[in-house]
Formats: structure tokens, sequence, C-alpha cells
């Protein structure tokens, strides 16, 4: 597949790389663009070589939001039946663990596209942030309930209604984002993180992301429930086999997947 918006790369072995590249507009996020990272994301999903994903944009701007001059002559039924924006579920439907490597401006669209990954690498000149309303609007792809679930209801609260932009390090207090590095290192530590979670067992791992993102969904006891489910699940797997062998017979472990 050909993209214009994005460029592709597999910088380590089981890891793919989605690289958001519009420099011209700090990689605002506008119909083609979205679609071109869903599907990529969908492909390296499907790819039996690629084991963990890395979505990320220019040291300057993961992205500066969903595109404001697309938007500005759109009305509401338009955007209702549009699929720009409904088109974003396809990133959580994404099984492979996807690392946002974030960097400069990560702001509205920018901001909940980072926080629709699984984790964050963040450079030390990374800033977050939901302004929308600064343009008459509200968040719409999340904002208002991930960033709430991630920082809490005061910081959210502040970042929304006063635009507040938290620093990577105020991101990294308040559990938004795993790691914090120079803008020099970041992407190679996310790289780094990705393809130790590209060398681990596959089916674990995707068993591991659908139970830890059910915690945001489901209650407790449901929650639970859910876990066993998938915790049975890998006791059928040879993997399982392999694994507790491989310790028992102190060796490393060779995955085959199944
Ligand atoms: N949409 C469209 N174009 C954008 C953009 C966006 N979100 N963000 C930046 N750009 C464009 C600018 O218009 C400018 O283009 P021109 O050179 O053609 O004028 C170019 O990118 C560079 O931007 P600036 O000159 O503004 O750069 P700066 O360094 O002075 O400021 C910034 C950087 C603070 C990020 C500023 O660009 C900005 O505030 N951007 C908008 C951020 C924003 O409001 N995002 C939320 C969008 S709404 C949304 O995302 C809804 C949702 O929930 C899905």
């Amino acid at each position: 597949m050909t993209y214009e918006m994005i460029l592709i790369e597999t910088p380590a072995p089981g890891v793919g790389v989605v690289r958001v590249n519009r420099p011209d507009a700090l990689n605002a996020l506008n119909g083609q663009v979205t679609r071109e990272i869903f599907d990529a994301l969908d492909t390296f999903d499907r790819d039996d070589a690629i084991g963990c994903i890395i979505l990320t944009g220019s040291d300057k701007a993961f992205a500066a939001g969903a595109d404001i001059k697309q938007m500005a002559n759109t009305d509401a039924v338009t955007m209702m039946m549009g699929k720009d924006f409904t088109d974003w579920t396809r990133l959580r439907r994404v099984t492979k663990p996807i690392i946002a490597a974030v960097s400069g401006w990560a702001l509205g669209g920018g901001c909940e596209m980072a926080m629709m990954c699984d984790m964050i690498v963040a450079s030390e000149t990374a800033k977050f942030g939901q302004p929308e309303v600064n343009l008459g609007i509200i968040p719409g792809a999340g904002g208002t309930q991930r960033l709430t679930r991630a920082v809490g209801k005061a910081v959210a609260m502040e970042v929304m209604l006063a635009d507040r932009r938290l620093t990577a390090a105020e991101a990294l207090g308040a559990g938004l984002v795993n790691r914090v590095y120079p803008v020099e290192t970041y992407f190679a530590e996310a790289v780094k993180l990705a393809e130790k979670i590209a060398s681990q067992p596959r089916i674990a791992v995707r068993l591991i992301k659908d139970a830890v993102n059910k915690a945001h969904e489901l209650s407790l006891t449901e929650g639970l429930d859910y876990e066993k489910r998938n915790f049975y699940l890998a006791f059928g797997t040879e993997d399982k086999t392999e694994g507790m062998n491989a310790f028992i017979e102190k060796r490393p472990p060779q995955w085959k997947n199944r």
C-alpha cells in the first residue's frame, strides 16, 4: 500500500512503526491522515512478523490535533454522518500492543490518539493538552473520558477547561506516560521497549492487552472473571507448555506463538 501522509518503518525485529508525516501542519489529523494511520495499523496487526507497533510523529509534533481547517466549515450532521471520527474506533480494535512515541505537541486529537495507544514514551519536550474549548468545541475522540481516567478529575478539568498544557514531567507524575527521555533518545528507547514486547509470546501478549483494557470498562468482579477466562485460555497454548518447561529445564524458551 502506498501512503502520502505517513511513513512506515521496521527499525528492529518484530517492530513496526507508523510515523505521521505532515510537517507543514504539525501533523494535524485530517481524514486522509487518520485513514492512512488506521490502514497501516491494520496491516501491521495482520503481519506475523510484527509483534509490537509504534505510532509516532516528528520531534516537533506528535500531532497538533484534528485538522481545524477541515472542520471549520463542517456542521453537526456532516460530522455525525461522516466516517472521519467514527473510524477512530479502528485503533481500539488493533490486537497488538501500540506504543505512542510522543515528542513536541500532542494536542486535542493528538493527545487523544496517544491515549488510545497502550503505552506512551515521551520526549522531554512533549506537551499534552486538550485545547478544544478555545475553538468553541469539546474533545471528541475520547479526551473527556481517557484523560480523566489517566490523570484524575481535578487535573483533567484544568487541562480541558483552562487549556493547561502538561509537560512531559507533569504527564509522567500524573500517570499519563510511561517514561520520559531526552529528545535525542526517546524514539530509540520506544523501539527498545517495542522490541522487548515483540520478543514475548504473542498469544499471552494479546490476552494481557485485552484483559488490561477491560479494567477500564468492567466492574471489578466482571473484570476478574474476564481475566480468568483469558488465563485459562493461555493454558491451551503450546507457548504455555514451552514457557513452563523452559523454566524447569533452566533454558530460554523458544516461542511458537501457538
Ligand atoms: N489543524 C490544522 N492546522 C494546524 C493545526 C490543526 N490542529 N495545528 C497547527 N496547524 C497548522 C497551522 O495552521 C500552521 O499552518 P500555516 O503555516 O499554513 O498557517 C502550521 O500548522 C504551523 O502552526 P503554527 O504557526 O500555529 O505553529 P506554532 O508553533 O506557532 O503553534 C501550536 C503551535 C500551539 C500547536 C498551534 O499550531 C496550535 O494551537 N494548533 C492548534 C491546536 C488545537 O487547537 N488542537 C485541537 C484541534 S480540535 C480537535 O483535536 C478535536 C478533537 O478532539 C478530535
